[in-house]
């Protein structure tokens, strides 16, 4: 059941190594679906809306976390199950460590409530890998300009928050996986984008996934 997380801070690459491991795998005759959170369903969309938005309430700490986990609970046994039961490859930009980050490192919420909800929304799924592009704050925020310039995503509510919260974000992503280090890759995100699908490509190929 290979399914792989892809985590980081935005504007860190993800989407653009996501696409290209994608067309990999496709080329090998994989079947594949590529999903993100939070969304990935209908009504999982319409929480990412209720979170993102820069228009509306702002929810506190702790209904953020829940409305993260809400929009995963959906996700999972929506997509994410259903298509490891077929045995499709499932490529997720991000996911419950994602929680761990934002909601414990960047929201200060206890790691032990986070770890608990996680539990619950994802029935205890697990990824087999999960992908963390490292990158500096700078860097990202650089990125995330100069993507918004060339006409793609706006700043959300979350991308607005200070480099602080941000820095501890990155923290908490570099922290979980020292602490897993046989479920995580960690990459360099300064690296050219095809330097960063020559890793990930041997790192999938050192695991010996069927197929791949
Ligand atoms: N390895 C890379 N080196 C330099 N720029 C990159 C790299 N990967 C992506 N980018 C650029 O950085 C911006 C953010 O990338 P994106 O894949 O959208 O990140 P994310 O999905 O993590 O927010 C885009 O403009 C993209 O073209
Ligand atoms: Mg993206």
């Amino acid at each position: 059941m290979p399914f792989i997380v892809f985590e980081g801070l935005d504007g860190s690459g993800k989407s653009s190594l996501m696409s290209a491991f994608e067309r990999e795998l496709q080329s090998k005759g994989l079947k594949t679906i590529r999903t993100r959170e939070p969304g990935g369903t209908p009504l999982g969309d319409e929480i990412r809306e209720m979170i993102l938005r820069r228009d509306g309430p702002a929810p506190t700490p702790r209904t953020e976390l829940l409305l993260y986990e809400a929009s995963r609970a959906q996700h999972v046994d929506q997509v994410i199950r259903p298509h490891l039961e077929k045995n499709d490859w499932v490529l997720c930009d991000r996911f419950s460590a994602s929680s761990v980050a934002f909601q414990a490192g960047g929201r200060a919420i206890s790691e032990d409530w986070v770890e608990k909800l996680n539990d619950f929304a994802t029935d205890g799924l697990k990824p087999e890998l999960t992908v963390l592009l490292d990158l500096s704050v700078g860097e990202s925020r650089r990125r995330r300009n100069n993507r918004e310039s060339q006409g793609g995503e706006k700043e959300d509510r979350i991308e607005s928050e200070a480099d602080s919260f941000h820095e501890r974000v990155r923290q908490a992503f570099l922290r979980q996986a020292q602490q897993d280090p046989k479920h995580w890759l960690v990459l360099n995100a300064g690296a050219t984008p095809e330097e960063l699908l020559k890793q990930l490509n041997e790192h999938v190929r050192s695991l010996k996934w069927l197929g791949f």
